[in-house]
């Protein structure tokens, strides 16, 4: 399988710094969804921007093969159009793409992002859910296909949250070849994904499948990281009832969980 990103032998140091990333190495297969966690200062939104061209390792490569859209965690800093409408035809403008094309495009990449009929709101007249909604919009409206999101849905609401994900999943079902990064710290995000990277101090300490990280208690306890709520809830089922069956260790999800606690009533 070809990849998105190939980053080789990398090394990195803020001006002002210590060396952050050391002969940083990582390939991102295309279609994949990769979560990437570690803790405050570890380096996630650096090899970001670094990806994106927005920092300059002082070695090593960084090979893109595909378009880049990226969101982050504060909608505000990236809406810069007066108007969604705006918003959106910025990328376009980029793309010199022929304006009488432009309404009809906007229209879909609003109806893909379930915000219909929005074209003409201000900015302030959108929620935080709503402009990260066409933060996404504008990453798809060039035809991104390798999407990185640094703590998108950290600011929303858990229902902003879980239709945000909601959209990812729609979206990278649809399009096998859409690859998806996400920066996150919510356990219940990461589980999304089919690979977990984890940083620490600038480097890969982790990169495993999410269904054997996150059910790695001791490497999860040991390096700060999250549980999810359905391995927390299995957990004290388990200590609460121990002379039944116990839930498997591999149920991780929500769904898993539900499924898993349905068949044993049967
Ligand atoms: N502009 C900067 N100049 C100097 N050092 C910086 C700069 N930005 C980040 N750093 C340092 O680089 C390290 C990695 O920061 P980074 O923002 O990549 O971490 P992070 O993993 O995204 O953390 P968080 O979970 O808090 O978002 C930290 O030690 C931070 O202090
Ligand atoms: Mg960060």
């Amino acid at each position: 399988m070809a990849s998105a990103i190939a980053i080789y032998n990398l090394s990195f140091t803020f001006e002002d710094g210590l060396p952050l990333f050391r002969n940083l190495s990582l390939t991102i297969k295309k279609g994949e969804w990769l979560s990437v966690v570690g803790r405050n200062g570890s380096g996630k939104t650096t090899l970001m921007r670094l990806i994106l061209g927005l920092e300059t390792a002082q070695a090593g490569t960084i090979e893109i093969n595909g378009r880049l859209g990226a969101v982050f965690q504060n909608p505000d800093d990236q809406f810069i159009g007066a108007t969604v409408e705006d918003e959106l035809a910025f990328g376009l403008e980029n793309q010199e793409l022929n304006p009488d094309l432009m309404p009809e495009k906007i229209k879909r990449v609003l109806n893909e992002v379930g915000m219909p009929g929005y074209d003409k709101s201000l900015p302030d007249q959108l929620s935080g859910g709503q402009k990260q909604r066409i933060a996404i919009g504008s990453a798809l409206i060039i035809n991104a296909d390798i999407l990185i999101f640094d703590e998108a849905t950290s600011m929303l609401d858990p229902v902003g949250r879980k239709s945000i994900l909601h959209l990812l999943s729609d979206l990278h079902r649809q399009n096998p070849n859409l690859t998806i990064i996400n920066i996150t710290h919510d356990a219940d995000e990461i589980v999304s994904g089919k690979r977990i990277l984890v940083l620490e101090d600038g480097k890969i300490i982790a990169d495993r499948p999410t269904a054997a990280l996150m059910t790695d208690r001791p490497f999860l306890r040991e390096h700060h990281l999250a549980e999810t709520f359905a391995s927390k809830l299995a957990e004290r089922l388990n200590e609460n009832r121990p002379n039944q069956t116990q839930i498997p260790k591999n149920v991780i999800s929500n769904d898993q969980l539900i499924s898993w606690l349905l068949n044993s009533n049967k």
